[in-house]
């Protein structure tokens, strides 16, 4: 840039030089050798030029690809409680561009500071070699641009927060749209899907727009400031010219010194607009990496040591939200290597147990112990790893069946995959593919119905062979069909495993040597299915309810 920056001002001096020697003395060999000077400067400013421009890419591809990187690992490790309160489109736009927003302030200061600030520099001694006292006048101009572009700041800033907003609104739309293409089409949800798109899309327009206008709203008045100074510098050099012996070249090197300065004092004058174009990404940004991520101030804890796999609640109490208690005082044990089933009405805070189980949350009182061990004393990674969790709809990356299989062992062998497969009674239907083993399940498993996706799930949780199992409703979105299938298969899974099983169907419950009956995040009534059709009050309503439920199914 410095070398960028002398070019471009030596060119100007050696003009000034060309006209005096034509005009004053006649000298053709002096223009000759400034032809010639002029041919080599050009030179050497466009290889400077290349030099710089690769550089400055390379700096801001590789910040940029840093700070991608960096902000996906903040994302891994922060907790779902956190990335839950903003829609996940949100959370992609905010990533996106708070991780171009450093490069593109480096960018803005290096072209601002480096190559329009010495180009200024350069060229003002120029004019200042010329003529001081004109100089002063043409100079002190130029911080009245700064204090006019401070004056937008405010308005600026928020006004980009408006567009970033509006760009994640577009972005949502077109997600949900996407995921829930079945419902859109199904309930003609078409004219409502444009209408919301529209909405986003014009509201980013008006939002681009006014930063354009904010942007550029000075640039008449710039001109016209410009124009006087113009036209002062003519009057005053020709002045000098006719009435003081002053040289034509003179006038001409002041004036191309000028003309050539002022479209980097302009853009530096816009610098500081730019540069608060960019500063809500770098402030999202920081306010990303500043998180602490909760994964990782675990690092001293002690693995999570399974002997048997007894789980206990000692008088658990947590709450989602300050003050309206999910959970209150539960106690409950889930004896080593036996299934025990929790029932109880949707909203009980069933799935909350498990999702405290797996230290997605920590209870705010009491204590969780696997073998005596407080889950919360231990590090979380080891309590995930021995724990196999099934919901009710498992989650497909997209890929192959066999890589699907593998996320419960990432260096299982195909054999193990396919034992794995066997075990959990998928391998006949995934043989039955072309492609067996190597068949793509489509984005989210959309190529399998959901019998299938529930036992590629199992079969993973096979070769995670983790001693804890917990079930989620496993066959809640299943047919009669599938669901004896998937029955099966987690029969297997669940010998000799502590297993707690969310259950709703009547067969599982029957079966189950130990069943607690959850109500309003408490443990009523605890028992097997005979000792309990006895003696609970809550488990009878629950059994002649779902006993309704299977006659008009
Ligand atoms: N992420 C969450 N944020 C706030 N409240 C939640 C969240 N998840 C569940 N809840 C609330 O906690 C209660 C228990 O939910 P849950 O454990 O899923 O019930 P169940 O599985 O028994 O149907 C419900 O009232 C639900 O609205
Ligand atoms: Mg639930």
């Amino acid at each position: 840039m410095v070398v960028l920056a002398s070019c471009v001002t030596s060119i100007t001096y050696l003009i000034g030089a060309v006209i005096n020697a034509t005009t004053l003395s006649a000298d053709f060999h002096s223009v000759f050798v400034v032809s010639a000077t002029i041919i080599i400067i050009f030179l050497v400013k466009g290889l400077s030029q290349y030099g710089q421009a690769i550089l400055l890419t390379r700096t801001h591809t590789r910040m940029t690809a840093f700070y991608r990187a960096a902000l996906f690992d903040r994302l891994l490790w922060q907790d779902v409680n956190s990335l839950s309160r903003e829609h996940s489109s949100e959370t992609i736009n905010r990533l996106r561009v708070s991780a171009e927003a450093p490069a593109r302030a480096l960018d803005l200061t290096i072209c601002a500071v480096g190559r329009e600030g010495l180009s200024v520099i350069g060229l003002s001694a120029v004019m200042i070699y010329r003529d001081s006292a004109l100089s002063a006048v043409c100079l002190l101009s130029v911080p009245l641009l700064f204090v006019l572009a401070r004056k937008s700041r405010a308005r600026l800033d928020r006004i980009t927060m408006m567009s970033i907003k509006a760009q994640s609104g577009v972005l949502q739309v077109l997600q949900e749209t996407l995921q829930g293409m079945l419902t859109v089409k199904a309930f003609g949800l078409e004219r409502l899907m444009q209408d919301r798109a529209c909405r986003e899309i014009d509201s980013a327009r008006d939002a681009d727009e006014t930063i354009a206008q904010l942007t550029w709203h000075f640039t008449p008045l710039i001109e016209a400031l410009s124009g006087c100074l113009v036209a002062l510098i003519i009057l005053y050099g020709s002045y000098r010219i006719i009435f003081a012996g002053a040289t034509p070249g003179d006038l001409v090197s002041y004036l191309t010194a000028f003309l050539l300065a002022y479209e980097p004092i302009k853009r530096l004058g816009r610098f500081p607009l730019d540069i608060f174009n960019v500063l809500p990404g770098l402030r999202m940004l920081y306010e990303t990496l500043d998180l602490v991520p909760p994964g990782r101030d675990e690092n001293g804890k002690p693995e999570l040591v399974v002997t048997r796999g007894r789980i206990a609640f000692d008088r658990v109490t947590f709450a989602y939200r300050q003050d309206v208690p999910v959970l209150h005082q539960l106690s409950l044990v889930a004896e080593a290597a036996q299934t025990t089933a929790l029932v109880g009405r949707s909203g009980s805070g069933k799935s909350t147990i498990f999702k405290l189980l797996l230290r997605l949350h920590d209870c705010q009182a009491g204590t969780i112990t696997i073998d005596g061990q407080d889950i919360a004393e231990v590090s979380r990674g080891s309590v995930r790893r021995r724990i196999a969790y099934l919901g009710q709809d498992a989650f497909l990356f997209d890929g192959t069946i066999a890589e699907n299989i593998a996320i419960g062992k990432l260096d299982a062998s195909a054999e193990e995959i396919a034992a794995a497969a066997r075990a959990a009674n998928a391998h006949e239907f995934i043989a039955a593919f072309p492609q067996d083993y190597q068949t793509h399940v489509g984005e989210n498993g959309r190529a399998l119905s959901s019998g299938q996706r529930q036992r590629i799930a199992i079969a993973r949780a096979f070769l995670k062979n983790a001693p804890i199992i917990l079930l989620d409703e496993p066959t809640a979105s299943l047919d009669t069909i599938s669901e004896r299938e998937v029955q099966r298969a987690i029969a297997n899974l669940c010998k000799h495993r502590t297993t707690l099983i969310i259950a709703h169907r009547m067969h599982t419950i029957v079966e189950s040597p130990v069943i607690h009956v959850i109500d309003d995040g408490q443990v009523l009534e605890t028992g097997n299915h005979p000792t309990l059709l006895r003696g609970g009050r809550t488990y009878q309503t629950l059994w002649s309810e779902l006993q309704v439920q299977h006659e008009d199914g």
